[in-house]
């Protein structure tokens, strides 16, 4: 079971919604917002999600706002993140096997609902592959670390 934290803005509430649902069969899902379609300010939730997975509450974190473009930025602002805007199965496994991506960022208005649980589905059951992939992840953390 992966404990995951959830968000969205209004323009990814109605996929957040069915994600949540979606994801609750199996895993601990914890919904950060939206609550409804007003609209909001996508990093006021990526900042809150972001936190939630860097500290270490949760394990993986889905941010939702039109084109995941938004919540990818914000995500990726905070310490030990490495959110990942994916729109397909592939880019999803690669984001993991690759990256070790810890936030998945979808766009709702790109996505069809099932288009997004097909590569949720596939970012939770990827496995990152560590070898050169794990030298690369760490420049990244030591830069960040850096600073
Ligand atoms: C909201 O209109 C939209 O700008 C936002 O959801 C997101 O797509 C930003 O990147």
């Amino acid at each position: 079971m992966v404990r995951i934290a959830i968000g969205s803005d209004h323009a990814g509430f109605r996929l957040k919604e069915r994600l949540r649902e979606f994801l609750k069969e199996g895993h601990q899902v914890v919904d950060f917002g939206t609550e409804s379609e007003e609209p909001t300010d996508y990093p006021d939730i990526a900042f809150k999600v972001a936190e939630r997975v860097s500290s270490g509450e949760f394990d993986r974190g889905i941010l939702i706002c039109g084109t995941g473009i938004g919540m990818c930025i914000a995500a990726n602002k905070v310490k030990g993140i490495r959110a990942a805007l994916c729109w397909d199965e592939r880019t999803a496994e690669l984001s993991r096997k690759h990256n070790d991506s810890n936030i998945l960022c979808l766009g709702g208005r790109i996505l069809s609902e099932e288009e997004a649980k097909r590569i949720v589905e596939k970012w939770l059951s990827s496995e990152f592959e560590g070898g050169r992939h794990l030298r690369r992840v760490r420049k990244i953390v030591e830069y960040e670390q850096s600073r």
